[in-house]
């Protein structure tokens, strides 16, 4: 599906309260509450909390210190960041990794899909976008199909899954 439909998909929030921008340096600290939530945590591949020291770290190497690595936000009008979704660069397979993660309060309102689709259709990449996804986490393995990511291969415990951009 290309960004024209995708588009189309996203008409439920589109002009709505909620909002999809780039993240900005402001966007750390709840990205960083979001990100330690036991129930973000629950499929991370690093399942431990961060310490706020060591998050503030890497966020700003990993996104403000010239890195091709990304991320937008989902903001609620008038309240606050409520979700984010990184796209960082692997130079070894030339693709971005997508992690997506919504404040578990707004879960299961669509917005996880509002957040990826939007992603999709603002990131508007030259590459393909790539997600690792524990099979028990049926919430998110369904958000990335229903977001045409096709399942390319799978083990134990993961399937692997790649997103083309047409254009
Ligand atoms: C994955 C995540 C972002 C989904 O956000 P969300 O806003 O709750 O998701 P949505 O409401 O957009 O729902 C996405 C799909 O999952 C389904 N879904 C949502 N909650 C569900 C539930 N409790 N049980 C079963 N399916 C559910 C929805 O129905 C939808 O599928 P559909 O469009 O076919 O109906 C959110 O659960 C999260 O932040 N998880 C922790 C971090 C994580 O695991 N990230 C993924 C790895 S990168």
């Amino acid at each position: 599906m290309n960004a024209f439909f995708m588009e189309q998909k996203n008409k439920n929030y589109a002009n709505s309260e909620y909002m999809v921008r780039t993240g900005e340096k402001i966007d750390s600290k709840r990205i960083w509450e979001i990100r330690n939530h036991p129930l973000s945590r629950q499929y991370s591949g690093n399942p431990e909390a961060i310490p706020w020291k060591q998050h503030q770290n890497w966020f700003e190497r990993k996104y403000f210190a010239g890195a091709d690595n990304h991320f937008f936000v989902l903001e609620k009008s008038g309240e606050e960041t409520i979700g984010y979704c990184r796209l960082d660069f692997d130079s070894e397979h030339n693709h971005y990794i997508v992690s997506v993660a919504i404040d578990p309060q707004f879960h299961g309102q669509g917005l996880g899909n509002f957040l990826l689709s939007e992603t999709i259709v603002k990131f508007n990449g030259s590459k393909n976008l790539a997600a690792e996804i524990q099979k028990e986490n049926i919430v998110s393995v369904k958000l990335f199909q229903k977001n045409n990511f096709k399942i390319l291969s799978e083990d134990e415990k993961n399937y692997y899954l790649k997103y083309t951009y047409l254009n």
